[in-house]
């Protein structure tokens, strides 16, 4: 697959992921106090799949589909004071791999919660910190320089 399948494929999976930490995040908040269901178990598994398959798009169009970080790569130092270079480089993959990693911290630590509140408190706060790590590093279009579209092709 070439870059421009594989950015389409990333671009539009984002709404899954992020459709899915959403719908996680606040299944958390509002059935604290509640049983941990199937549903719950349920939405846990998406976030971890979407996610995954989303960082491994992203590390194909790291590790070598991506013009920007190809560009970046010959000129490190140049790169790092481009912005547009920067967040292709380190700001974007740094960002989503710790909300990624969080993402299954969460998970092992929902897992192994000694009862069905506990399990909802570390959902919340897990999918509440990828939620806001997940918004900080996306290329939104109202970003100067690095902003992309909302879907792919428009
Ligand atoms: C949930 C995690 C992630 C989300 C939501 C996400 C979202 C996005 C979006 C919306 C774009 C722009 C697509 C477009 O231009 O139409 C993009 C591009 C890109 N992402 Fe991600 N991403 C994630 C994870 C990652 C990871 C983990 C890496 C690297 C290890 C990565 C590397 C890239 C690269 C290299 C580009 C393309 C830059 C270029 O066009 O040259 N992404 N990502």
């Amino acid at each position: 697959m070439g870059y421009v399948t594989v950015l389409a494929l990333h671009s539009l999976l984002r709404w899954g992921a992020l459709g899915a930490v959403i719908a996680r995040f606040a299944r958390a908040l509002a059935a604290r106090g509640g049983a941990f269901t199937a549903l719950d178990r349920g939405l846990g598994f998406a976030v971890i799949i979407l996610l995954d398959l989303q960082l491994l798009l992203g590390l194909a169009l790291y590790t070598g589909l991506s013009p920007a970080v190809n560009a970046a790569k010959m000129d490190m130092g140049a790169a790092m004071k481009d912005p547009y270079l920067r967040f292709w480089m380190v700001e974007h993959g740094v960002a989503m791999v710790l909300a990624i990693g969080l993402a299954h911290v969460g998970n092992v630590l929902v897992k192994r919660a000694a009862d069905d509140a506990r399990k909802h408190k570390s959902a919340a706060i897990f999918t509440g910190i990828v939620l806001l790590l997940l918004l900080a590093a996306m290329p939104w279009p109202f970003r100067s320089v690095i902003g992309r579209p909302l879907m792919p092709g428009f």
